[in-house]
């Protein structure tokens, strides 16, 4: 294994999967402002994922509470259809799902001709092999380190290979490495010495704050930050 790039500090991406649905526009003000860098923002269909979220509309509204980055990840299939109203809607990235449609290809190319980062997010029985076809063209790789559907589900440590084996593809190209499940304490080194750049974390962050004890989100983050960071 070659070393790895030069990676000076993570970003820690908090899930609105594990907020107040009632209450978004508050619960992303609280956790920017408790120093989180991106909100990663769930979308799934019930149909690509056993589990339903929002759409488009719920992200147009939320997007003005958004100061930092608005990352879109995009569990439904079919995916093309909705792509323009997603990016209409305010998103910096899309990601897609290589397992969710026959024309990835084709779905990053739109999401790249919409003028929106383009991301690519593979489920944990996809090999890291598939990334050679696209890393041209993505801005970022997501490695699903949990079955897409549900916040709360534990880490499974046969991905952390598979973030190696990206970052090892990733000398002289652009992407970035976004992790995406069971991210903890307890686990945010370790993905972090295989490679990642993002932390993707829902319950992780949100659990046992409120809008009303938001001091609770920057404790969480800054946790996982000190952990992560130690790994550079
Ligand atoms: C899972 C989602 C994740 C999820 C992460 O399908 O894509 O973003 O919310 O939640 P935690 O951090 O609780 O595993
Ligand atoms: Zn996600």
């Amino acid at each position: 294994m070659e070393p790895l790039l030069p990676r000076e500090s993570i970003k820690i991406a908090p899930s609105i999967l594990s907020a107040d649905f009632a209450n978004f526009g508050k619960e992303i003000e609280a956790v920017e402002k408790q120093g989180c860098d991106w909100i990663h923002v769930d979308v799934m269909d019930g149909h690509f994922v056993p589990n339903i979220t929002f759409g488009p509309e719920t992200c147009k509204a939320i997007r003005p509470h958004i100061k930092t980055f608005m990352d879109v990840h995009l569990m439904i299939s079919p995916v093309d259809q909705y792509l323009e109203a997603f990016a209409e809607a305010g998103a910096d990235m899309i990601t897609v799902h290589f397992e969710a449609g026959q024309h990835v290809h084709r779905s990053l190319q739109a999401i790249k001709d919409l003028g929106v980062k383009a991301g690519l997010a593979l489920n944990p029985g996809t090999s890291s092999e598939v990334a050679d076809q696209f890393v041209d063209l993505v801005d970022l790789i997501c490695v699903m380190t949990v079955n897409p559907g549900f916040g709360g589900q534990k880490f499974l440590l046969s991905q952390l290979r598979k973030i190696e084996k990206l970052a090892n593809l990733k000398k002289n190209k652009e992407f970035l490495i976004e992790v995406d499940g069971g991210i903890t304490v307890e686990t945010a080194s370790s993905v972090v010495s295989a490679g990642a750049d993002i932390l993707v974390a829902g319950s992780a962050v949100f659990s046992n704050g409120s809008v009303n004890n938001p001091d609770i989100y920057g404790q969480n983050i800054k946790r996982i930050r000190e952990t992560a960071e130690s790994a550079l």
